[in-house]
């Protein structure tokens, strides 16, 4: 039995804690959970306590808290699941994450699949092109850096609206909360700079998209996906924490896993 405590308790992690205190994880259960904003009537404890009471360690609080948290996690020995895997773009922080101590880093696939053909394919060769084109609400697309002009023009759509195109590190640090997909294709492909973004704005979009393609030596692959938004939080897929929580169901029981 591994002890699991949650970093955040919000759409991701308010769901994954409830799971794991309801028993709903074969070979897991919850610690506590850790979240200055309150825990949802779940248990809740300070990151000194997590770090000494669990195995594994689920950050699911947003890109800052993985910076300022992960390392101490994996410095204290215990295992970390990371679900803002946007911030990842940091090349700084992966080494400093890598480097802090015995625990051992994981990643969760989230809100995309695929990552696991896209890393055996990446296996073989390199590839030529990757693309992931993410496609959801408007509202959830508008950004603190874009001028007042931007903004109106991405709210106000009624159609399609393509709101930016580029290098996939350039991408996922441009939209945090919209592009961890777009980090995660990245990092199973091991390589940022042959993955290209883009994100697209539609008022039409019921269900948040991602349509990944990707073609080098090993082969052509295409991969869509049509997540329905978190009633919690708009701009992240409910289907998230029950990727988290398969994720920790494979390593708390490994046996018979795919891999
Ligand atoms: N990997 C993926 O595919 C994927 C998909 C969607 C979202 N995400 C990422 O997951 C993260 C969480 O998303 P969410 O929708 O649950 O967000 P959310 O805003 O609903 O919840 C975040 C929670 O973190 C808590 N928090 C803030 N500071 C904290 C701190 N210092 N310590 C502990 N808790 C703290 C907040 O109180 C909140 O409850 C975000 O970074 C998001 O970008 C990843």
């Amino acid at each position: 039995m591994i002890s699991v405590a949650v970093v955040g308790c919000g759409a991701i992690g308010g769901v994954v804690a409830r799971a794991l205190h309801e028993g709903e994880v074969v070979g897991a259960r919850l610690a506590g959970v850790v979240d200055p904003n309150g825990t949802r009537g779940l248990p809740g404890m300070s990151l000194e306590e997590a770090l000494a009471a669990a195995d594994l360690v689920v950050e699911a609080a947003g890109q800052a808290v993985l910076a300022d948290v992960g390392p101490r996690v994996v410095a204290a020995g215990r295992d970390l699941l990371v679900v803002s895997v946007g911030a990842l773009t940091d090349d700084a922080l992966l080494a400093r994450l890598h480097g802090a101590g015995d625990g051992r880093v994981h990643l969760v696939s989230g809100a995309v699949g695929g990552l696991d053909m896209l890393r055996s394919a990446a296996r073989m060769g390199p590839f030529e092109t990757v693309r992931i084109v993410t496609t959801k609400k408007p509202a959830g697309l508008v950004q603190p850096w874009m001028s007042a002009a931007e903004a109106d023009r991405v709210r106000a759509t009624d159609r399609p609206l393509e709101v930016r195109r580029g290098p996939a590190r350039e991408i996922a640090a441009a939209f945090p909360r919209s592009t961890n997909v777009a980090a995660a294709v990245a990092l199973a492909v091991g390589d940022w700079d042959v993955v290209e973004a883009v994100v697209v704005a539609d008022p039409a979009a019921s269900l948040t998209s991602h349509v990944i393609t990707a073609s080098g030596a090993a082969g052509e692959y295409r991969f869509e996906i049509r997540n329905r938004p978190s009633p919690d939080n708009p701009t992240t897929s409910q289907v998230v924490p029950y990727a988290v929580l398969r994720a920790i169901g494979d390593l708390a029981a490994p046996s018979g896993a795919f891999r």
